[in-house]
């Protein structure tokens, strides 16, 4: 059992939980976290995107929202780090309270509505570090009172364009009250063609990745990959929190409104990735999200079809030795199964997770 299971956990748990996000955070700024070295196994590297990932698990965008501690996270063994959402202009995002833990189903909602210092704030704190190396990829949005969607993601690439190892393009918080609709067909094709055009002006080809919601059917899915296919993106993030309550037994508190993540999502996100995964024909590599907590969960993502995996939930339930705990897990797998890279199990379970249902509800 680790410390943080024994004490950190408990005393986390007393305060509500953006005052233990906001603790957290101070503790790394602290430097007294758990380390461990991202590159220890290089059967564990992963190459996509033009980027050398030294292992396949970042840290989940949500977290470290304005860049506060990219290196204290990628210190703890994450081989990459989202920073973000990043707004272009500060928003307060929601009323408090806006997290909520299920600690039954080791799950979280929030419905923070992507509180954001803004682009200047996170570009300072990004330039402090630039030197430090690591893959940090950054996560943009829009704000909630933008008349153009479209134009603030561009105004993203066009902040960060020096500075980020990747963009994610997020259209899919549930919290941003018509964000989500640029994950149809039309808006979709329109707003890459848009981030392709803005990468482009930036004079560097900065990889740019795509995170949808899990809450997709099966023709939204093969939409989605339809426009994915047809544009310049180079990854596919499968996926952000869910709206879903289903099978939960935290009690009253299931029913906050937000976006649902950790261990309920996993099955759910798998499915969705497994089938973008058949859909995409190892043409656009993905990153599986959603539910990830073990070394098994992370193993089943990459079997599912995933080259990277992030996390978010997990940390709050396991603390911050998990990164070292699945990616010697992982290690060990490796051996047990004799392969010499981690490649080698992408996608190997994909059509038994891509054949089953997906209950929307
Ligand atoms: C408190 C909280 C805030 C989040 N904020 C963001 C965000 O700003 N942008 C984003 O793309 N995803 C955000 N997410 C979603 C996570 O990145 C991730 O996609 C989701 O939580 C599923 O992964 P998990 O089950 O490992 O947490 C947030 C999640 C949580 C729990």
């Amino acid at each position: 059992m680790s410390l943080y299971s024994k004490i950190g956990k408990e005393l986390f748990f007393k305060f509500d939980a953006e005052q233990a996000h906001g603790l957290s955070i101070r503790g790394l700024k602290t430097g007294l976290h758990p380390r461990f070295h991202a590159g220890f196994d290089p059967r564990l590297n992963v190459d996509i995107a033009g980027l050398n990932f030294p292992n396949p698990l970042g840290m989940a965008a949500g977290y470290d929202k304005n860049g506060d501690v990219p290196d204290a996270l990628l210190a703890l063994g994450f081989g990459h780090t989202e920073v973000g959402t990043v707004t272009p202009l500060p928003q307060p995002g929601n009323p408090k309270p806006r997290i909520f833990r299920l600690k039954e189903d080791r799950a979280v909602i929030n419905r923070l509505g992507f509180n954001s210092k803004g682009h200047s704030a996170a570009l300072g704190q990004l330039k402090k570090r630039k030197a430090k190396g690591g893959i940090v990829g950054i996560n943009i949005g829009a704000n909630k009172t933008s008349e153009d969607f479209g134009g603030d993601y561009v105004k993203g690439i066009e902040a960060f364009g020096a500075l980020a190892d990747y963009f994610t393009v997020n259209i899919s918080s549930p919290n941003t009250p018509g964000l989500r609709a640029l994950q149809g067909a039309d808006p979709l094709a329109d707003l890459l063609q848009r981030v392709d055009d803005a990468v482009e002006a930036t004079g560097r080809e900065t990889p740019v990745f795509l995170k949808v919601a899990p809450d997709l059917t099966e023709v939204e899915i093969d939409d989605i990959s339809k426009a994915v296919l047809g544009s310049n993106i180079d990854a596919l993030i499968v996926s952000n929190t869910t709206l879903s309550r289903t099978g939960l037994r935290s009690g009253s508190v299931t029913q906050e409104a937000g976006g649902l993540s950790g261990a309920p999502l996993f099955e759910r996100s798998t499915i969705v990735l497994a089938k973008a995964h058949a859909r995409l024909e190892g043409k656009v590599p993905l990153v599986g999200v959603g539910g990830v907590n073990s070394a098994e969960t992370a193993w089943q993502k990459i079997e599912a079809g995933a080259s990277l995996v992030q996390l978010y939930t997990g940390l709050i339930y396991e603390g911050p030795s998990l990164p070292k705990i699945i990616l010697q897990g992982l290690s060990k797998q490796l051996d047990r199964e004799g392969l010499s890279s981690i490649k080698e199990a992408c996608g190997r379970q994909s059509d038994d997770w891509s054949k089953r249902e997906l209950l929307l509800s």
